[in-house]
């Protein structure tokens, strides 16, 4: 099983929207795909309530509880997505550290997003898994708009932040009309959709890449 977690502790910045998507397209891949939210918004289990019996599968897990201790996924899960909260504490960032095998970590062409992350990922660089190269962890950028100052401004902090780039996702109001219907972008068979599947190619290679 390969786990991915998704996590920033600033909110807003896609986390759920990247999970769900995500395991929507493991699930359309044929993988036995299970999604847990970790969230107290539930924002992710509200999401997959809604979606159709007819749909690719998705495992519902609730690890929002009061211990804060993580479930387990069923036997025979071949991808685990994590959805996380924002705002979380370093304790609980170490313990996803630990439970991933992969690490998304979202954030929008914003000053206050581009700050908010250049912390966390000085903190999360702390950790010893992360030093030691054991995690692999990855920028995507999100809702980027072509030829937007603020996106050529989120490419030039990437760079300064030597941190490995995998990708950008644009901002379409797709994400939300399909999240209403509990759908992903790869749910769907529509030109639009499939253009938008096409801007997930270096996510999803950078997630599927063999572990070292
Ligand atoms: N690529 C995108 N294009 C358009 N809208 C997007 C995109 N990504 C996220 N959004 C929208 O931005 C808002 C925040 O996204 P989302 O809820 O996924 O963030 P989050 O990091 O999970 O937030 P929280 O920290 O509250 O859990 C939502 O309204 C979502 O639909
Ligand atoms: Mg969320």
């Amino acid at each position: 099983m390969k786990t991915i977690v998704v996590m920033n502790p600033k909110g807003g910045s896609g986390k759920s929207v990247i999970a769900d998507n995500l395991a929507s397209a493991f699930a359309n891949a044929g993988q036995r795909t299970a999604l847990a939210d970790t969230d107290p918004q539930h924002s992710t289990l509200g999401w997959l309530e809604r979606r159709p019996e007819n749909a690719a599968p998705i495992k519902a897990l609730d690890w929002v509880n009061a211990n804060g201790d993580f479930g387990k996924a069923p036997k025979k899960t071949q991808r685990l997505v994590v959805d996380t909260a924002a705002g979380l504490e370093m304790e609980r960032v170490k313990e996803l550290v630990r439970l991933a095998d992969v690490i998304l970590i979202p954030v929008l062409p914003s000053l206050y997003d581009q700050q908010a992350t250049t912390n966390f990922l000085e903190r999360l660089r702390e950790l010893k898994r992360i030093r030691k190269n054991k995690r692999p962890f990855g920028v995507v950028r999100n809702r980027v708009r072509l030829g937007a100052r603020a996106t050529a401004r989120l490419d030039q902090y990437l760079v300064r932040l030597e941190t490995r780039d995998v990708g950008r996702l644009h901002d379409r109001a797709l994400y939300n009309e399909i999240a209403w219907q509990g759908l992903g972008v790869f749910d769907l068979k529509t030109r639009q959709a499939e253009d938008i599947q096409v801007s997930w190619r270096p996510v999803l290679d950078f997630v599927e890449a063999p572990d070292d």
